[in-house]
């Protein structure tokens, strides 16, 4: 199936992405400004938000990925985190970013903020370009949120439907006849 006829709609354009990633860089700069920060990325959906992100802060800071997957193919989330990809940074006494592009049940950021906690990482929080408040099912603070979006399969800007169309340059909604 060709792109366009995939996509649904334009849920948020690639400009107003970049105007509130300008926003919450600046954010996060001042509140890591002297501290030290390791943004940790998760793929394979946060590459290209955590991309955007670093190259607006006015902080240096060291980038690590792990790698996660709980929804394989499937829309919806197996409940198991699996760590395909591990930190190579060792995260204790280190101020942590997590740098996701969604947190929809909040299992895959609980796991992880648990997993950095037990390593002794002096403090972790999390940034999430969006979020689905109405999907949650773990309770867990997010400190940098940029969107709250309603419950809506989107893709792009990472973002994948069985690992396609993750190269859109706007977070779009899926067709529903695409995956129903
Ligand atoms: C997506 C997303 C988050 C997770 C959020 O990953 O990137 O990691 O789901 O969902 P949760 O809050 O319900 O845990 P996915 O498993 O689709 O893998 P991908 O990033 O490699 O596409």
């Amino acid at each position: 199936m060709k792109t366009h006829d995939c996509v649904q709609s334009v849920l948020i354009s690639a400009q107003e992405i970049q105007q509130r990633i300008a926003e919450l860089a600046q954010q996060i700069s001042q509140d890591y400004r002297n501290k030290g920060l390791l943004v940790v990325g998760v793929l394979k959906g946060g590459w290209m938000y955590l991309a955007d992100l670093v190259r607006q802060l006015s902080i240096d800071v060291e980038v690590d990925f792990v790698s996660v997957s709980s929804y394989g193919r499937g829309t919806k989330s197996s409940g198991k985190v699996n760590l395909l990809r591990d930190l190579t940074t060792d995260c204790g006494g280190r101020n942590v970013l997590i740098v996701e592009d969604i947190i929809d049940s909040g299992i895959t950021l609980s796991h992880l903020k648990d997993l950095f906690l037990k390593r002794y990482a002096n403090t972790v929080e999390i940034t999430a370009l969006l979020s689905k408040p109405s999907r949650r099912k773990i309770d867990i603070p997010v400190k940098y949120v940029g969107f709250e979006i309603p419950d809506e399969f989107v893709v792009g800007y990472g973002m994948d439907y069985a690992e396609n169309l993750r190269g859109l340059q706007d977070v779009c909604v899926l067709k529903r006849e695409v995956y129903e």
